[in-house]
This record gives C-alpha cells, structure tokens and sequence, in this order.
C-alpha cells in the first residue's frame, strides 16, 4: 500500500487554495428552512457541481421536489471497492444574529477557528471530502478506489427529497461497499469516534385556543380558562420532575435497553463532569434516573419544550388573559421507537389532558427514524486504521444524541457499513451563533479521506 505521503505533501502545498474554496462555499447562505434564501441554496448547489468537477469528477444536480441533490462520481478503478460520501450543503438560520461577533456568512479566521454558518455543521466537514479525493486524483491522476458522492439541500428542514431519491435509486446509483459520513463532532479533542448510533426524532406543535381576543385578566380572569395555564398544566404531564421519566403512556415500549458492552464502554470514557458542566454554564447536571449523561443523552429518549408563546411579552406588566398559547416540543428516540406511533402516543395523551374550556390542537412537523448501525468487516477496520495514521489514536465507539435522518434509509436500502466520522468538536457550536470549525481539522480531515482511499483501496469488496 502506497504510504501517502505523495498526497499528504499534496495537500500541504495545496492548503491555501482548499481554505479558499471552503470560504467561497461558506459565503453562499444556504439556509434551506426558509424560503427567502431559495436562490442561494439553489446557487450553493451549482457552487459544489463546478467544485466537483474542477476536482476531476463527473457531477450533476439531480433535481428532485425540494432542493436539488449533487451527485459526483469517478469509477476508474474496476474491481476496487465503491466508496459513497453523503453531506449537506444546507445551513440553519442564523438567528439570534446579534450574538454573532460578524456578520454570520463572512468565514473569518480566528486563531485555528473559521468562524461562519456551516463551518462544521456540513459545510467544512464533507467539503474535506471532495479535496481529500480531489488531491488524491490530481497528484496521481486516479485513486485507488471508485468514488460517488451525494450531497443533499435541505438535511436541515426534515426535507424529503434524498429519502425518495435514495428508495427509488434501491441502490443502483449509489450501489457501493460502504458509506463515509462526517456531520458529527470527536468524542474529545485528538480523539477521533466512530458514532455507531443516531436518535430519531418526533416534533411536535401545540396550540391551545381559548376566547376570541385577550381578555382583561381581572374582568375576566377566574371565570375563563387561560390558554397559557392550560398549556403549561399539560407541559407540566410530559415528564416525572423526580425520575426524569417521560409519562407519555406507551413512550418507552419500544425502547431497546442499552447493552452491558455499551454501558461499560462508555463508562470508561473519559469524562470530566465539571468541565462539562462549566463549558455550558450549569451547576448541576439532570436527566434520567439510573443512567449516566452520556447513556441520557446517547441512547435514551428524551422529551424537551423546544418553545412556548403565547400571552404578553413587552416590557413592563400587562393584565392580560392570553386568547392563545402554543409549544413546540421536541422527543429524541432511540431504536426501536417508531416517529409515527410516538406521535400518536403523544397527540392521544395531550388531547386525553387537556383542561377542559379550551381547544388544543397538536401538529406533527418532521421527523426521523433512530438508528444503530452495524459496524463490522474489512472496510472499517481500514477506515479506522486510516484515522488512527491520522490522528494518532484509534476512533472509540460511541453514540449520539443528533439526527441525521437519511442515515436510517441508507441503512436498510444500501445494506453496507456506514462510517459516521465527524472532525468537529463538541464546542463547535453547531446551530448557535459564531458556529465554528477548526481550520487544522479541515486539513486533518483532508488527509484522513486521502489515507482512506489508499487503505480502503487496499481491501477486496
Ligand atoms: N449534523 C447534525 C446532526 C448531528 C449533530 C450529528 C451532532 C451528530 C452530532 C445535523 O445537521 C442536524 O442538525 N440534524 C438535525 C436533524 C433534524 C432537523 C431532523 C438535528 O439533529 O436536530
Ligand atoms: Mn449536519
Ligand atoms: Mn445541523
């Protein structure tokens, strides 16, 4: 097997240039939630098909009902495995833009930090992808396996466009040997992790009506139910304020236990409880009873209010008996649970207590199938020891508390090892503002994808 180097002086000469386009790709707002940034999104999709192609592959938007997707691909190698790349080219909102220390889509260079919307969360991390095969494919003029890539436009809003094109493609497109992925953060830093679980998610929207307009609250207040109280008497239901269970008749029964490997692997992790509080800003840290933060926040559900509103929210007092009140609330599964049959079980407990005098409605917004990924064989291990080369120290096993919904489809269509390898840092501040990505990850993980091609190109399909 070739040692890389070759590649690994590559990329060093071509540093500059690779931080550039990441920059220029960084510039376009593609935030795929709100219709406003339609252009951009649609010009950010052009953006990585002229990328693809300037790094020596063949690539195409594939137009679909939402958000185009962006397929490249180079098969020269026969007989070596396919290797497929998935990302996304879409961004969150930025809002609250004024916490942002400039302005949210301009990559501005602190220290090692690139500080912009989508810095880590997808820009950077897959776009080191494309340049890690792109210098492969420059320096050689081939790689050393074949390569497809898939980047979608709209992983942010739940959108559905991937999921259709991945059932109906039923892998013949995007038939490959395994599946690479970096949208996710290292355990810790120089530590690099191979997530081999995503939650699932069901989200919800209440909203609880009561009299035709706001009401003078001493005039009216005391004979007629207050929309707010009514919303925060059945907020109040969702979860045991001692146990940290969630009372959702039903929510846990297809819950799959965590097993004793996982519980004792996670437990030798290291983690330094205080610093984990201190970077967050809390004294005290709460959840589940009977499991570990990590096992809470990695393998069992959770149920959050993500929003309330309704009601007076100026300055000063204002006696006031809201006409309205709404929430929106979030749960995190984990395998087996199902979105479709939590939503129900939620929708069939809030109507079940809802105080009598108003009139709730409960709306399902996107969800996401949980998933546990099967991660054994030949191209793993390569994978791994590609990282480890890197990185100095072999990937842990670990879970995650995220989503990323297609990963369920690709699991049960492609039916190949699917490698979740993130290079960003829990304090990267994804969705937040001043969201950043280490520029020496960005490079890290530039060499990481080249070692990969050389090892996995190594192993027979
Ligand atoms: N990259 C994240 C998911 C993630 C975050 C994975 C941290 C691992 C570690 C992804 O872009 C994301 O934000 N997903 C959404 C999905 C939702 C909109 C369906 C999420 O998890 O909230
Ligand atoms: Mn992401
Ligand atoms: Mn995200």
């Amino acid at each position: 097997m070739p040692n890389s180097q070759d590649v690994l002086d590559r990329i060093e000469s071509e540093k500059e240039q690779d931080l550039e386009d990441l920059k220029d790709y960084l510039r376009i707002p593609s935030i795929s939630t709100d219709p406003e940034y339609r252009d951009h999104v649609l010009r950010c999709a052009d953006f990585l098909v002229d990328q693809m192609r300037g790094a020596g592959l063949t690539a195409e938007r594939i137009e679909t009902e939402g958000y185009p997707l962006v397929y490249g691909e180079w098969l020269g190698a026969p007989g070596a495995p396919t290797v497929l790349f998935y990302g996304h080219y879409d961004v969150q909102p930025v809002d609250p833009i004024e916490l942002w220390r400039h302005d949210p889509f301009e990559p501005t260079e602190e220290g090692d930090n690139l500080v912009c919307r989508g810095a880590t969360d997808d820009k950077g991390q897959s776009f080191a992808h494309l340049k890690g095969v792109a210098a492969v494919l420059r320096e050689r003029g081939k790689l050393p396996v074949n390569v497809k890539f898939i980047v979608e436009g709209e992983e942010e809003s739940g959108g559905e466009a991937i999921d259709a094109f991945v059932r109906q493609d039923a892998g013949k497109r995007l038939a490959c040997d395994c599946l690479i992925i970096s949208d996710s953060s290292m355990y810790g830093p120089g530590q690099p992790s191979l997530i081999y679980g995503l939650k699932g998610l069901a989200y919800m929207e209440l909203k609880v009506t009561g009299p035709n307009r706001d009401l003078h609250s001493g005039t009216f207040g005391g004979a007629v139910a207050n929309p707010l109280n009514a919303l925060s008497h059945i907020l109040s239901q969702l979860q045991d304020r001692e146990t940290g269970k969630i009372l959702i008749p039903g929510f846990f029964d297809d819950v799959r236990p965590l097993e004793a490997w996982e519980r004792e692997e996670f437990g030798k992790l290291p983690f330094d409880e205080a610093a984990y509080k201190e970077a967050i800003g809390v004294g005290e840290l709460w959840g589940e009873e009977g499991y570990s933060p990590m096992e809470r926040a990695w393998a069992r559900p959770t149920c959050d209010i993500n929003g309330i509103f309704g009601g007076y929210q100026g300055k000063g007092a204002k006696t006031v008996l809201p006409s309205w009140a709404g929430a929106k609330v979030s749960m995190r599964l984990v395998p087996d649970q199902d979105p479709a049959k939590i939503a129900k079980a939620f929708r069939d407990f809030v109507l079940s207590i809802a105080p009598p005098g108003v009139t709730v409605e409960v709306t399902e917004h996107h969800g996401a199938q949980p998933v546990l990924i099967d991660i054994q064989g030949p191209l793993v291990e390569a994978a791994m020891q590609a990282m480890e080369d890197v990185w100095g120290k072999y990937p842990v096993r670990v879970r995650e508390g995220g989503s990323i919904p297609i990963v369920s489809t690709f699991s049960t269509v492609l039916g190949v090892p699917i490698l979740l390898l993130g290079f960003g840092l829990s304090d990267d501040a994804l969705h937040s503002p001043n969201e950043k990505f280490n520029i020496s990850h960005y490079y890290n993980g530039i060499r990481s994808v080249a070692r990969m091609l050389d090892r996995l190109g190594n192993v027979k399909p």
